[in-house]
């Protein structure tokens, strides 16, 4: 690692974007909750449009960390979190500087899109480009990981896998696919605006507690290989037949976990029927859920005219947003 020792400036300044990222085989259980080590490998792609920027801004005379989320200042464990994540930096430089951290989403909070990713993405990036610690993509992926795992995905370009690895080294993310390779897009169906009961970090603790867990865990690297193996194909039924199984086998955990974590709800369902009825009629459509009710509808982008509308007058269904594969994070200033 080279770093730039931060020395005699008393104020550093840098601002980086991020996007959230679609996992098509889920991250679920770590291995090492500190770390984020997770029990298996995953695969994404990233989302163009929707994004996170961070400003992050370390003062000589500050002397507690401030968070500012969409405008708004956070206390509390939306604060301490992300001071947890500056403790890495610090550590880096070996100096207990304080920052100013301001992020924005352009997306809906609560919209079922996983900000945690794209919000340490972001602020991996910004804040380490402010201490001018010069970090390779997997370093930065690495970094990004300690806030979220999911968010080491969002680091680098187009389709991605995290390798599980076995320590903190060997665990990163890698484009394995550009965002141009695949017309695919990502139909966001929300069904519900709220937060979600359970969030991921508390879930993931649960996963080991279900009978089925290592069963699934079991399973990953095949469907892994074949998932992947489809995109670089443009194989969308085999895409389609993987992402579904790994998604059905994430809930199939959640929902025998203690206490069971059941996220889908009536509307959830009918979707998931309905795309895949579309699907048995020949559209390239498939879905995929996270830890929340709303559906991912995965589809070729010459299916956006159909499935859009025809999304939109399912009963229960708020709103589709859609999104193409989007490329890396990046660090928009430095000064
Ligand atoms: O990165 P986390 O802790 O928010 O976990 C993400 C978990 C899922 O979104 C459900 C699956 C995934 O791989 O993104």
């Amino acid at each position: 690692m080279n770093t730039k020792p931060f020395s005699s400036m008393p104020r550093a300044t840098a601002t980086a974007l991020a996007h959230p990222n679609i996992a098509f085989i889920k991250y679920w259980g770590n291995r090492d909750d500190t770390l984020r080590l997770p029990l298996s490998g995953s695969l994404s792609m990233n989302l163009e449009g929707l994004e996170t920027r961070t400003r992050v801004s370390f003062d000589v005379v500050m002397n507690a960390d401030r968070f500012i989320l969409n405008g708004e200042v956070q206390e509390g464990a939306g604060l301490a979190r992300v001071s947890a994540f500056l403790d890495h930096l610090r550590g880096m430089i070996g100096q207990q500087i304080y920052a100013l951290v301001e992020s924005t989403n352009n997306f809906p909070a609560g919209a079922g899109i996983a900000s945690s990713a794209s919000a340490f993405a972001a602020l991996a990036m910004a804040g380490s480009a402010a201490l001018g610690l010069e970090l390779s993509e997997a370093q930065l992926s690495r970094l990004a990981r300690l806030g979220s795992g999911s968010a080491s995905r969002s680091v680098p370009s187009g389709f991605v896998e995290w390798y599980a690895g076995e320590d903190d080294l060997s665990s990163y993310a890698e484009s394995f696919a550009s965002p141009d390779h695949w017309d695919l897009v990502d139909m966001v169906v929300i069904i519900e605006e709220g937060h979600k009961k359970t969030g991921s970090t508390a879930g993931h603790t649960l996963a080991h507690s279900s009978p089925l867990n290592t069963l699934r865990i079991e399973g990953v690297p095949d469907r892994l290989a074949r998932c992947k193996a489809a995109i670089l194909a443009h194989d969308f039924e085999a895409f389609a037949e993987m992402t579904e199984l790994d998604s059905n086998w994430m809930h199939a955990v959640m929902r025998t976990s203690t206490p069971p974590l059941v996220y889908w709800t009536q509307t959830t369902e009918l979707v998931l029927w309905q795309v895949l009825h579309w699907r048995k009629q020949g559209h390239a459509l498939c879905t995929t859920v996270d830890a929340g009710p709303n559906v991912h509808v995965l589809g070729l982008a010459s299916e956006l005219d159909f499935a859009v509308p025809a999304l939109k007058a399912l009963p229960g269904v708020k709103d589709v947003i859609v999104a193409k594969p989007g490329g890396e994070a990046r660090v928009l200033s430095q000064d």
